[in-house]
């Protein structure tokens, strides 16, 4: 029945986002445009995987805040409405536009390894990955680094306090919001990991039923930890009473976490990326993340050709090598920066990428077998990502995680907190791939301390006439969804337009172009086939892209949230 439902409703989608984009010309005749452009946006846009998150963010607006204290607001929320995908059990990263000092920077609150997280402590008896371990349970989870960034954000970078920038999620917690088919999925198929634990079973089995759609969920201990961390910052989350009780809760269920490695956890602040495609400027996630080394990896082979101009197999075909490369490179050399030296500037060198596209046939596939170094196959869906633009030209671009559905399905007995299971995303075992298929090597081996290799890729992109914020959950396909974001922007799409666009993904090995059902037509497909491609042209919709856009000449913001998600929003708010 479920099942059913689940094809409906992406039936219903594809044929909405299809018949939208066939209504709506990519390339409306342009309007006389104003000859010159806005110096700051006309108010402020929001996008997010939430209605309720998206309406958090706004009030801090109403109230007086800018885009930092809006995000706050957005990230806590997602954390109390969303857990299938993010909260202050898990991490995540900022991408922030300051307009009063024109800088950007890039808040990594990824996740740290425990000191007891070895690489022997995830092997089996016979030397193989424990993937029990791996994904489910206090093994699983690395040391969260979102509530870190809350603080950090609303002191560093807010208007508001802290506590005014919390309240609506302490809100939401307490009095609780109505479950939506996803959040009752997921729990269906991590239930039976969700409810080996005491303090899980607490939240989710209040009642003595798991959730089902319809119903009211009430977090009463989240809401007291968020407010802890609302009344005392840093300490209230990573000292005290909740750090004690997270540390008992790993402990109870036979990990172990040391004291100190809560209360000396840190947020980093990084140099995000920043390259140049064709008249944009691009700004986007540095390691720990891959995914902004890919997306100027494949980007800058891209600008060689002019898309626009050749059939879609041609297109697809160019896309599709360029994915492969990329990915081949994430998964031989990125890990944490402050851990493993990495080429980074080569890999995004306009150079590098010359020779890259020298090695693409014009019209033959290559097998990702002739690319040296080993295979990885698909991440899944999951995560969440949230765009904010204020009229005082502040942005953010955030993606925040607990890793799997509902992270390890570990919630710390008395605190509401759901710990991630990011330690999946370590290569805890060399060229032995993870639960979503993904491996690595030496680059991103675990360590104490350390963070471990994310796909997140907060992005901003600037032109002189337009702005744009973007980003998207789905694992290693966040890299193609925010990849093929940008090329829609580029194609002069908007906001919604861009957010509901048919997707496709190559990431190496397999060595398979995936996409989503109706996105590729039957000649494409039967085209590239030809080329030598391998095509799986029937998969079921992914993602869930959330982005915000300025048009500096026109001075109007558009906000696009992912019709795959009927629970997101956008909304835009003109003073
Ligand atoms: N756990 C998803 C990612 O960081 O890529």
């Amino acid at each position: 029945m479920l099942k059913t439902l689940r094809v409906l409703a992406s039936q219903a989608f594809l044929t909405a986002s299809l018949s939208f984009l066939a209504t709506s010309p990519l390339h409306a005749a342009p309007k006389p445009a104003p000859a010159k452009t806005a110096a700051h946006p006309p108010g402020a846009a929001i996008a997010s995987a939430h209605a309720l998150a998206t309406q958090a963010g706004m009030d801090m607006i109403r109230q007086g805040g800018n885009a930092f204290d809006a995000a706050v607001a957005v990230s806590a929320m997602l954390s109390v409405v969303e857990p299938i995908s993010s909260g202050i059990g898990g991490g995540g990263f900022f991408l922030l536009h300051d307009a009063k000092t024109g800088k950007d920077v890039f808040v990594d609150a990824r996740e740290t390894s425990p000191e007891s997280a070895t690489p022997q402590a995830f092997l089996t008896p016979d030397g193989q990955l424990d993937n029990d371990r791996a994904t489910n349970g206090p093994w699983s989870a690395g040391i969260p680094g979102l509530p870190a960034a809350l603080v950090h954000v609303s002191q560093k970078y807010g208007r508001l306090p802290l506590k005014t920038a919390l309240a609506p999620a302490i809100r939401v917690a307490r009095e609780g919001f109505e479950i939506y088919p996803r959040l009752e999925r997921g729990y269906a198929s991590r239930r039976a990991v969700m409810e080996r634990y005491r303090g899980t079973r607490e939240v989710f089995l209040a009642d003595g039923t798991p959730p089902r759609a319809g119903e009211i969920l009430k977090q009463p201990d989240l809401a007291n930890t968020l407010q802890l961390l609302a009344d005392k910052g840093f300490d209230g989350f990573y000292k005290g009473e909740v750090a004690n009780r997270l540390l008992a809760a790993v402990k109870e269920e036979g990990g172990h976490w040391r004291a100190e490695e809560l209360s000396g956890y840190r947020v980093k602040e990084r140099e995000p990326l920043h390259f140049k495609y064709r008249g944009w400027d691009i700004t986007t996630a540095p390691p720990p993340s891959s995914g902004g080394v890919a997306i100027a990896q494949m980007l800058q082979i891209l600008a060689g050709w002019d898309l626009e101009s050749l059939d879609e197999a041609k297109r697809t075909h160019l896309i599709a090598e360029s994915m492969r490369r990329a990915f081949r490179d994430r998964t031989i050399y990125l890990g944490d920066p402050d851990f493993v030296k990495m080429p980074v500037a080569r890999l995004t060198s306009a150079d590098y990428a010359a020779g890259q596209r020298a090695s693409i046939h014009p019209s033959k596939a290559t097998p990702s077998e002739l690319l040296s170094g080993p295979p990885a196959p698909l991440e899944d869906d999951e995560t969440t990502h949230y765009s904010i633009i204020d009229a005082q030209g502040n942005r953010v671009s955030t993606t925040q995680t607990v890793n799997l559905l509902y992270g390890s399905g570990l919630v710390a007995p008395g605190t509401g907190v759901l710990l991630n299971d990011e330690m999946d995303d370590f290569a805890l075992r060399p060229g032995t791939p993870n639960a979503f298929g993904v491996m690595g090597f030496a680059a991103n081996a675990p360590a104490p301390g350390k963070r471990m290799l994310s796909s997140m890729t907060p992005t901003f992109m600037e032109s002189g006439d337009r702005l744009a914020v973007l980003g998207a959950p789905g694992g290693s396909r966040i890299i193609t969804e925010v990849l093929l974001g940008i090329l829609g922007y580029d194609d002069g799409m908007g906001a919604q337009q861009v957010a509901a666009k048919p997707r496709i993904h190559h990431q190496w090995m397999p060595d398979v172009i995936t996409a989503e059902q109706g996105a590729l037509s039957p000649e494409t497909v039967k085209a590239l086939e030809a080329m030598g491609h391998k095509v799986n042209a029937g998969e079921k919709p992914w993602g869930n892209l959330q982005t915000v856009s300025w048009d500096k000449r026109a001075n109007t913001l558009e906000g696009g949230t992912d019709p795959r998600n009927p629970v997101g929003k956008a909304e835009v708010l003109v003073k």
